[in-house]
């Protein structure tokens, strides 16, 4: 997503770049391919309701956290801690940053590239005339296949890099901001379209009437590593774009915005899947083939439906690429100024490697089927880890870090540009970052992986 010079530091041109580049990182498939399914799996309107929480109380201190560090060094995740505390293992915050950014990579690209190939068969008329169960036949043996979706990973994971390299220049962050008022046009010609169809409004109960006894500490887990999924924070994404915003920018009101649009994008994924979901009689835990079973149902039932597929999917790639950027981004910047190579030979690097695990994430519902640990294939141990521990540890060091052991008149001065704005909210801001948003990162952690 646009904005960003990547020769330069300091690159994000104006207020509204900013807000492109941030908010294009943020919206994406954690928004409308995972926050579905997952609420789907996990008892709808009661994980709704927590993840409402989770984003105002967590989420949003944690994303004024990582700018805050991100722009007050100017530096990738590591070189970031390397600065704010010299001589001190804070970076190794990073370097699980670093990890994670690879991890997330591999099996997200290749969801990016089953969006290229719901497009293909879109032109192809592929969903034509198939009923949920043929739908949702058609997704999982195109999973299952070993070739096509690896060959639409490295496609995908092409294009990513191809915009890294090149820089991304205006065109981009023009097009986005064209992009992203599309998305969500469609999405609420969509929402509007599936709640018309019969039998939906249980769709509507499930997605908004809460049942408490549906809360356990996984849905909490889960409602966590979803918040920092989405929001992209807990890796040092943000530490990164955070490090090319203008010192005038107000970082407090950038979270709060960047937050707001990506809960409402997700909000909208749901009113557009669950009362279709429900008018199709087809299981709210479908799992991963959720969006992409319902989604194709929905515009079989449209006048001119190939014709909204064709734009939906490409919306949904876009949006996919400017979330992939973003990622890819954190590891460049880390190979480039950390370990000294320039910035093509670091984007060679990161691809190979990438291609490479992602290759065998890819596969992982094809030829390596076989390979489990923890019970997982590689792409749900990807998927899960990275959200739901990698991302909220991340996200609990990095509070803590600003929290207890950086000076607090840095910070001050970073979310109030040096006096020039008033923070009548600082109070509570330290307060979250010290206590809370540690103590419940910490709590929901533990509780949810059963320790305690
Ligand atoms: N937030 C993006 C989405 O919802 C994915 C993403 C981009 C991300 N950067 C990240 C997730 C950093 C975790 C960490 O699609």
């Amino acid at each position: 997503m646009g904005g960003f010079d990547f020769t330069k530091r300091g690159s994000f041109g104006s207020r509204l770049g900013v807000l492109a580049a941030a908010a294009g990182s943020a919206v994406g498939l954690g928004n409308i391919w995972r926050f579905p399914y997952v609420t789907g799996e996990n008892g709808g309107g009661a994980f709704i309701l927590v993840y409402l929480v989770i984003v105002f109380a967590i989420g949003i201190p944690v994303m004024m956290s990582e700018l805050v560090i991100g722009r007050r060094s100017r530096r990738n995740p590591v070189g970031a801690f390397r600065i704010l505390a010299p001589n001190k293992p804070w970076y190794w915050v990073g370097v699980m940053g670093i990890a994670g950014a690879f991890m997330i990579m591999a099996f997200y690209t290749v969801v990016a590239g089953w969006t290229l190939e719901y497009l293909y068969q879109t032109v192809i008329g592929g969903f034509q005339g198939r009923d949920s169960d043929a739908l949702k036949q058609m997704f999982e043996g195109f999973r299952g296949e070993s070739l096509r979706p690896a060959l639409w990973f490295a496609v995908f994971l092409l294009a990513t890099s191809g915009i890294v390299w090149g820089g991304v220049r205006k065109g981009i962050e023009n097009s986005s901001k064209i992009m992203m008022p599309l998305l969500f046009i469609l999405l609420i010609i969509l929402c509007i379209k599936s709640l018309t169809l019969p039998g939906s409004s249980k769709g509507l109960v499930f997605l908004f009437s809460p049942d408490f006894s549906k809360i356990t500490g996984t849905t909490v887990l889960m409602a966590l590593g979803q918040a920092f999924f989405s929001l992209s924070i807990g890796m040092g994404t943000l530490i990164t774009y955070g490090s090319y915003i203008p010192k005038d920018n107000n970082l407090a009101l950038t979270s709060v915005q960047v937050s707001m649009v990506d809960l409402l994008v997700a909000i909208l994924a749901g009113v557009a899947i669950f009362p279709a979901v429900f008018a199709f009689d087809i299981s709210p835990k479908s799992g991963e083939a959720l969006t992409f079973v319902v989604l194709p149902g929905i515009f079989n039932q449209m006048t001119g439906g190939m014709i909204f597929s064709f734009a939906f999917f490409t919306l949904l790639a876009i949006a996919a690429l400017t979330s992939t950027v973003s990622v890819l981004e954190v590891i460049v910047a880390y190979l480039s100024e950390q370990l000294d190579l320039s910035r093509r030979m670091a984007i060679i690097i990161s691809t190979a490697a990438i291609f490479i695990v992602g290759g065998a994430t890819s596969l992982s519902s094809g030829m390596f089927k076989g390979i489990k640990l923890f019970g997982l294939n590689i792409f749900d141990l990807f998927n899960f880890t990275t959200a739901n521990i990698l991302l909220p540890l991340g996200g609990l060091f990095l509070v803590a870090f600003l929290g207890w052991f950086f000076p607090q008149k840095h910070t001050k001065d970073e979310l109030s540009n040096g006096g020039t704005i008033s923070i009548g909210y600082y109070r509570f801001f330290i307060i979250t970052i010290k206590f809370i948003a540690p103590a419940a990162i910490a709590l929901v952690f533990l509780n949810g992986l059963g320790i305690i």
